[in-house]
């Protein structure tokens, strides 16, 4: 039960991080597949690098939500998926993805949810002023960041620390984070 794919919309330092710790072996997963749903990202010739397989689905090129999903669904099938790991994937999942994924579905959120869902959640952070703020781990469900909490690690804002600074701190603990819980994760479902 090892069996991951990445949905990945960026940069992909996560999907780079989760490859890392493999190569290591602090994780032992599969890697089958990179789902990206942006053309242009820089995650795409990352995981050109590494050998993965990459399915490139644009959600313009579809008729309906419902067709997109199916699409990648059947992806996941064809490569025997066992988890789905959204890594910076900006884009919430639907009932026909969640369905036949129910529990295998996890992402990884730059706040101490449920503070701060949504989009750029470090400098939505950031400008309330918190002392402190986060990374969560969690699983999916229809909502936006809403899913059950799986995993969180806090992270104390320094004294002018600035909006640079922050999000060079999320994304070092993110960067641990996520492969750890990930080969936890994978451990208890065997
Ligand atoms: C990460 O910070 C991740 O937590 C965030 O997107 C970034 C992707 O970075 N995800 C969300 O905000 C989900 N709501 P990456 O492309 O370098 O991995």
């Amino acid at each position: 039960m090892n069996k991951i794919a990445v949905f990945a919309s960026g940069t992909g330092s996560n999907y780079d991080a989760i490859m890392k710790a493999i190569q290591q072996g602090k994780l032992k997963a599969d890697v089958r597949l990179l789902v990206c749903d942006q053309p242009d990202a820089a995650v795409i010739q990352k995981a050109r690098n590494y050998g993965t397989s990459v399915f490139i689905v644009d959600r313009k090129e579809y008729a309906s939500k419902v067709a997109f999903e199916q699409d990648i669904v059947n992806a996941l099938e064809k490569h025997q998926i066992d988890w789905v790991i959204l890594a910076g994937y900006m884009r919430l999942i639907g009932e026909t993805l969640l369905q036949p994924y129910q529990g295998r579905i996890v992402n990884i959120h730059p706040s101490l949810l449920p503070s701060f869902p949504g989009l750029d959640a470090i400098g939505q952070s950031y400008q309330a002023g918190v002392k402190i703020t986060g990374v969560t781990i969690h699983y999916v469900d229809e909502g936006m960041d809403t899913g059950t909490i799986i995993a969180q690690e806090a992270v104390k804002l320094e004294e002018n620390m600035s909006l640079e600074e922050l999000q060079k701190a999320i994304q070092k603990i993110e960067h641990q984070l996520y492969p750890a819980t990930i080969q936890q994760l994978i451990q208890k479902g065997e």
